[in-house]
């Protein structure tokens, strides 16, 4: 294996001098060279000149299939015409205004459509602020402080849910409540509620015992960012349905990667559950930065809706911002929203996920390699271990330092990719990038079989 790092290292120097000779005037400016650290790899990363629908070119002129796709909103690929077209125009009349557009309108009724659950909504501009102020809205509307998040669930980047990701500890079925990385103070981690994912009998146990407490769970249904492709059990999302319900706890779906994604309605949809609350982000700001809380029309007009006069006495939230109408992210939302409705788009992108899945276990098996692809539709995760993965405890378990060479043979190779699990198919993808994409794989593992 050794030998086979040492070769993808090599490649990848040989082909990205450019990318090497930024990194090292970058790095002074910017922490880690990288305008956030998602975009770091080891031993230098790979620094982008343009992207364009599945591809996307680097500063040397090398083209990537790019399988993270920023993460996760350009779903139809990179700068669709049809979203680009509809922002070219929008921002010759105007880009923001505090006063409200109309557009807001049309594009939470266009949500609303597929998740009919989401009766009231307001738009942010990220995932993280999408599942921060759901938290703030369950803690308004229900006076209690703690919110319940699973280990290993990604919440996005502020201090309340930065926990318990990827540093976990303590008994399986009492999971400790510990900070992901330096900066987050003790008093958020007591009042976060560490619940172990996919352990229904712990789970429910943990949210009992708490239950005067807990103002939400949040749950990814699928998970993201750090349990790759792995997906919640349905009676494991059913029980935490009828807990929560059971106790007065707001139920929220942190849907910002898989709403309209896994289906036009989410995981919400694929799993018939309603949440009290939902955060949405990535795809519904078509490629520009949007998000979106809400949910029951009872909790959203309750604490969000701004008092009305004096004798108005509901205490409501602080949510507001400069950019809260933003008309090129909320254009650019209803655009994409208009092509993933189109007859067939998520039905191929959902089937690439599965060639991708079946291609990856189908490689392992003719390599003997314990390869276990998970994921649902255009959400794939592949790891190196003999059992599917079913939480983070289980990744750690993983054959990690495979997985990473494998990783940093796939950029070696042109797949730009996470260096750790997740993956996206997107809809600009065609039959032979998926195979392309699987021929990749087959030689980058062939070569670590090597040695
Ligand atoms: C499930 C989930 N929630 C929240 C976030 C945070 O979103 P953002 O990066 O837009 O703040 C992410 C980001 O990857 C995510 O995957």
């Amino acid at each position: 294996m050794r030998q086979a790092r040492n070769l993808f290292v090599e490649r990848y120097r040989r082909r990205t001098p450019e990318s090497r000779r930024i990194y090292g005037e970058a790095r002074r400016h910017l922490p880690g060279g990288v305008p956030g650290n998602a975009g770091y790899r080891p031993p230098y990363p790979l620094y982008v000149e343009r992207a364009a629908g599945p591809f996307l070119w680097d500063v040397d002129g090398n083209r990537y299939i790019d399988s993270l796709i920023g993460g996760g909103p350009h779903i139809l690929g990179h700068s669709p015409p049809a979203v680009m077209d509809a922002v070219a125009e929008q921002i010759r009349s105007g880009t923001s205004t505090i006063a409200p557009p109309a557009t807001a309108l049309v594009l939470a009724r266009q949500i609303q459509k597929h998740m009919p659950h989401m009766e009231m909504m307001r738009f942010v501009h990220t995932g993280s602020e999408a599942v921060h102020m759901s938290m703030r809205v369950a803690r308004a509307f229900t006076g209690r402080a703690k919110v319940g998040k699973f280990e290993g669930n990604f919440h996005g980047g502020y201090d309340n849910l930065l926990v318990s990701g990827t540093s976990f500890g303590g008994a399986e079925e009492r999971p400790l409540s510990l900070p992901e990385g330096a900066g987050i103070p003790r008093s958020v981690l007591a009042d976060t509620v560490v619940l172990p994912f996919n352990n229904t009998d712990a789970t429910v146990a943990l949210i009992e015992r708490h239950a005067s407490e807990l103002a939400a769970v949040v749950v990814e249904a699928v998970g993201g960012t750090w349990l790759g492709g792995i997906v919640a059990d349905q009676g494991f999302l059913e029980a935490l349905r009828e807990v929560t319900a059971r106790h007065g706890i707001l139920l929220i779906f942190d849907e910002v990667i898989t709403g309209f994604r896994v289906a036009l309605g989410g995981s919400a949809e694929v799993t018939g559950i309603t949440p009290d609350l939902t955060a949405l982000a990535k795809t519904i700001g078509g490629g520009f930065p949007l998000g979106a809380f809400g949910g029951r029309r009872d909790i959203m007009d309750q604490v969000v809706t701004p008092r009305r006069g004096p004798d108005d006495d509901r205490l409501t939230i602080f949510q507001s911002g400069t950019f809260q109408s933003n008309l090129v992210s909320l254009t650019a939302g209803l655009a994409m929203l208009s092509e993933l409705e189109k007859p067939g788009v998520l039905d191929r992108l959902n089937d690439h996920g599965d060639q991708v899945r079946e291609g990856m276990e189908k490689i392992g098996a003719n390599l003997g390699l314990p390869i276990r692809a998970v994921g649902q539709g255009s959400i794939f995760g592949v790891y190196f271990a003999d059992e599917p993965p079913r939480t983070i405890r289980d990744i750690a378990d993983s054959d990690r330092e495979l997985a990473a060479t494998f990783y940093l043979g796939l950029l070696a190779h042109g797949v730009y990719i996470t260096p750790y699990h997740l993956g996206f198919t997107n809809a600009a993808q065609g039959r032979s990038e998926i195979d392309e994409l699987l021929d990749i794989c087959h030689s980058v593992l062939a070569t670590i079989g090597e040695g």
